[in-house]
């Protein structure tokens, strides 16, 4: 297996290959693209049939703006620019074209916020907050061409010429058959597991998102985390932490077999235990044991584009293979592929791929029943085009690797300050981990959650707490301590500058050689379902008060 630096550097096990043999072909394909273009144009020229080649040739000049397409002209990626220092810095591979303002206010108003929002940072509100680092879900900045695109929208509520654009382009990025629309992710869970899961089944997969849970446990089902052991190991050089463990998947399927068995779930970019990616044999491997037995394989692709990233930098067999060829092969090894459009495609809404008939038209039943009719599902069709375009964008390499590349950034800068973070760097955020930010907290004291609310209070950037205070109680009322205590700083695709990524680093540093006042939270209001989303807090003791005075100590006047 290959292994990453703590660092998580693509180090000599990096892309430069990968990547010269993509620019190779691109561009060979972009000279023999031209070369025919000019000889057609020429012949265009000293020929009647002028008109109709001019209109070929525009047509093939706009096919190769795609980033699926072989004409690609793809000549330069973030990893082709050295710099003179010999520093690894990323680029952002776009300019900013629209802003937003934003506020950073003074502590004690920042005090006053937090107390408002009884300490759950998905109760703040945004004007609030400074940098908005909650989540990347439905955040993420779009592109001019997706923009250009919602224009476009038919918003027709049968038969809309916007679904089936979008159809195609999923068609063409995964290559399969039929498409279902739903609003977002968790509406897919909810269908699924009305389809699939039968009161006492179990769905083994390789870590559970919150909302993926609750659909399944809320219809009677139970779920099997059989991730491999690195998944809970905070540092770790194990480039592939969201791999599951094959010998526990062939032990469950052996004890309760198909029938016991809904499916097995697989999530890209494993969120809850830190973004952290899957290898494309890992899930081949998977695939087949699936495929031998009859259970289907239910792929949750929502944050796909980050794992992508992973199996072309970390995986051998993946690095002389682009993108595009990457995410075919983990279409072909699942069953149905699910997503968040909040995530993949960078837009919002949802839906589910698959090549298998039978499972298309049992689940389309359902989709007029709880989403809307099968050509939008729940969908604005203004996003259903964004999202068409996102899912192109989502092959292009420099679209896809910034995400990773800021994160492992964020990441390398804590760890020069020795700030606990789970390593390598993941996708979707830089996680902090509060078990050894706070070590002097109890599990019941809600390391995460009360960090999530101090790193508020010290710097207005909203982080989300992935730790106990996410899981669901028990049925008998008690309390399960997560596995991971992580407090996830999200870095949304395109949003922060590196400026912004500094200051966080630069916050969080102070607050780390000031954790000793930071103290733990108890519960004021807890709901019963998904607890963190609504639910409120208060400190135990004064210790918030005892933080914002060192801060002015520290900072004075300073925001
Ligand atoms: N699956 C994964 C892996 C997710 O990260 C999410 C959402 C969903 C499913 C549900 O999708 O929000 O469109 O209904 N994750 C968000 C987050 C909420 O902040 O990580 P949704």
């Amino acid at each position: 297996m290959v292994t990453v630096s703590p660092a998580g550097s693509p180090g000599k096990n990096g892309k430069k290959g990968g990547t010269a043999a993509l620019d190779l072909y691109h561009n060979q394909w972009f000279s023999f693209v031209h070369l025919m273009i000019s000889v057609i144009v020429g012949f265009a020229f000293f020929s009647k049939v002028g008109l109709p080649i001019f209109a070929l040739c525009s047509k093939i000049s706009m096919v190769s703006r795609l980033p699926f397409s072989p004409f690609s002209p793809k000549v330069f990626t973030m990893a082709n620019i050295k710099f003179f220092s010999g520093k690894t810095t990323p680029i952002e591979m776009h300019r900013v074209r629209i802003i937003q303002k934003l506020n950073l206010r003074p502590i004690d108003e920042r005090w006053e916020a937090i107390k408002q929002a009884g300490n759950n940072t998905f109760l703040l509100k945004n004007d609030d907050v400074f940098l908005d680092m909650l989540t990347d879900s439905g955040v993420n900045a779009m592109s001019n061409d997706q923009l250009a695109a919602m224009s476009q929208a038919d918003d027709s509520y049968a038969g809309s010429a916007t679904f089936y654009r979008l159809e195609k382009a999923l068609q063409d990025v995964f290559e399969t058959e039929y498409f279902l629309p739903a609003h977002q992710g968790r509406a897919c869970e909810h269908l699924l597991g009305r389809v699939f899961v039968k009161k006492g089944q179990v769905v083994p997969m390789n870590y559970h998102f919150t909302t993926s849970k609750a659909h399944i446990t809320e219809l009677g089902g139970e779920i099997l985390e059989i991730p491999v052991k690195e998944a809970f190991e905070m540092t770790s050089t194990c480039p592939f932490k969201g791999n599951l463990d094959i010998a526990a998947l062939k032990k469950v399927v052996a004890e309760r077999g198909k029938d016991g068995i809904a499916y097995v779930r697989m999530e890209s970019g494993t969120n809850l235990i830190g973004g952290q990616p899957f290898s494309l044999q890992n899930l081949q491997e998977v695939s087949s044991i699936c495929r031998a037995n009859g259970i289907p394989l239910v792929h949750d692709v929502s944050l796909l584009s980050d794992n992508l990233y992973f199996c072309k930098i970390r995986e051998e067999a993946c690095k002389n293979r682009t993108i595009h060829e990457i995410a075919k092969a983990m279409a072909a090894a699942s069953d149905i592929l699910y997503f968040s459009g909040r995530k993949l495609g960078f837009a919002r809404g949802g839906g589910m791929c698959t090549n298998n008939k039978e499972y298309y038209m049992t689940i389309r039943q359902l989709i007029p029943l709880y989403e809307g009719f099968l050509t939008y599902g729940g969908m604005s069709v203004r996003e259903m085009e964004a999202l068409a375009v996102g899912m192109y964008e989502t092959l292009d390499e420099d679209v896809i690797s910034q995400g990773p590349q800021f994160i492992e950034f964020m990441t390398n800068e804590l760890l020069k300050y020795d700030v606990p973070v789970v390593t390598p760097p993941g996708g979707l955020g830089c996680h902090l981990n509060a078990r050894g930010f706070l070590s002097h907290l109890k599990p019941n004291e809600y390391p995460a959650g009360a960090l999530a609310s101090a790193l508020y209070l010290i710097s207005g950037v909203r982080g989300m707490e992935r730790g106990t205070l996410s899981e669901q109680r028990n049925e008998d009322g008690s309390e399960p301590i997560a596995h991971m205590e992580l407090v996830r700083l999200a870095l949304p695709r395109r949003v922060f500058t590196m400026s912004q990524i500094v200051y966080t680093v630069d916050r969080i540093n102070w607050l780390y050689q000031n954790r000793d006042l930071v103290g733990g939270l108890k519960w004021l209001d807890e709901p019963k379902i998904l607890r963190f989303f609504y639910g409120t807090l208060e400190p135990i003791g004064d210790w918030q008060q005892k933080l914002v005075a060192k801060f002015k100590a520290d900072f004075g006047e300073s925001l």
